[in-house]
């Protein structure tokens, strides 16, 4: 939307949000949450992804002020908020079960924030409007909320979130009640408005999907720490360690476990059924010296040519599905199970066999003991 036509409810400033060593112990053990640092820019759009329990939402309610960290301390904008009680902390929040006053119509349920802060009726009604047209609900301001539809009871409760024009905005799986059709339309509705609002946004999901399409950076989360904080490209082409590349992406990394010889320029990679010399150039980056070390070798499904005649790898196509636009290939190897896209006229059949050929430039090292890449990418 052109500027000349955003809702003029005013833009947030939204301000950096740094955790700093923030833990969270519920019980003795390894506590719940332990982020040495996360900082995350004034505006931007960052996404918590991770396996149920890894501590995305203790995460965030610690950020809202409902819940206190056992150390840590967290910053808006330079300055630390842990002390400060929940309406004090210029944050709104939507989470999975976002509930809205059944008993309000619309525009009770959007103004109803702003009238608990005593903002004036007539800045409330501009400001409800505005919102209310940025969300596409201004026909149904007068409905309850048992009258709209699940997307359209979503974006009342965005709404109700944004419209203070908070500095932080927290959103805990928001969109996980919805249908799979409305999900997609309102992950794209959601960075728009995101934009047009400018707060800094935390996003939760366990959709690594919806963390790759909507963020600016994510953060990848393992049993209350973060093993990754970059860029969707950054973390989809140089995941940092096994966990990280085996979480993101669909199918997932092909994941082969064998030795590395050599280093400092290349190595020769040796598994069951498989030896391959592996260049820096292969695998996008400097591969770290080592002698005869046990490493695992990934390689992205995308990233696996299939070839009749030759290639790096004998394997035996086991089962092939058919995804509309193209085919995963479930292979059989020496070296282990594997997984290949091709386009969906590939003419491929259970029972072929054919070789596997690794795109040059797109191979993976993982240390099997860290589990850690082994590799430094190129700057
Ligand atoms: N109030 C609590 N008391 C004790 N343990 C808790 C409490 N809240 C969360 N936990 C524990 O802390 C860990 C992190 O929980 P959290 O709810 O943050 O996970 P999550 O990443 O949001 O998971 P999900 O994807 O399932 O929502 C879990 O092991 C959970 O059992
Ligand atoms: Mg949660």
């Amino acid at each position: 939307m052109p500027a000349e036509h955003a809702p003029s409810f005013g833009r947030s400033n939204g301000s950096e949000l740094r955790l700093d060593r923030l833990v969270k112990r519920f019980s003795r053990g390894e506590p719940a949450v332990q982020i040495d640092e996360l900082r995350i820019r004034a505006g931007e759009f960052v996404t918590l992804v991770g396996p149920s329990g890894c501590g995305k939402t203790t995460t965030m309610r610690m950020i809202a002020g409902l819940e206190d960290p056992s150390e840590g301390e967290i910053y808006f904008g330079g300055k630390p908020v842990v002390d400060l009680s929940v309406q004090r902390r210029n944050v709104a929040m939507v989470f999975q079960n976002y509930a809205l006053y059944p008993h309000m119509r619309v525009s009770e349920n959007l103004e109803y924030g702003l009238k608990k802060r005593g903002v004036p009726r007539a800045e409330r009604e501009v400001r409800v409007l505005a919102v209310a047209r940025m969300l596409r609900i201004d026909g149904m301001l007068d409905r309850r909320p048992r009258q709209l539809s699940g997307g359209e009871q979503q974006r009342v409760a965005l709404g109700r979130a944004i419209i203070r024009t908070p500095e932080v905005l927290l959103l805990d799986e928001p969109l996980s009640n919805l249908d799979a059709k409305l999900r997609t339309f309102m992950r794209a509705e959601l960075v728009k408005l995101q934009r047009q609002v400018g707060c800094t946004t935390v996003f939760v999901t366990h959709d690594q999907l919806e963390a790759m399409t909507m963020s600016d950076r994510i953060a990848v989360m393992r049993s209350g720490r973060i093993q990754q904080f970059d860029t969707p490209q950054d973390i989809y082409n140089h995941p940092a360690n096994l966990f990280v590349a085996g979480f993101i992406g669909s199918p997932p990394m092909n994941f082969i476990a064998g030795t590395a010889e050599g280093g400092g320029g290349g190595c020769t990679f040796r598994a069951q059924g498989l030896q391959l010399h592996v260049s820096d150039a292969d695998c996008g980056g400097r591969l770290r010296p080592g002698d005869g070390r046990q490493v695992t070798l990934g390689i992205r499904p995308e990233h696996v040519g299939l070839d009749g005649g030759s290639g790096d790898l004998a394997a035996v196509v086991s089962v092939v599905e058919l995804i509309g636009a193209e085919k995963y290939v479930f292979l059989e190897s020496e070296a282990g199970e594997l997984i290949a896209r091709t386009n969906a006229d590939a003419r491929l059949q259970p029972g072929d066999r054919l070789f596997c050929r690794f795109q040059r430039g797109k191979i993976r090292m993982f240390d099997s003991t860290t589990e850690r890449a082994c590799v430094e990418p190129l700057a």
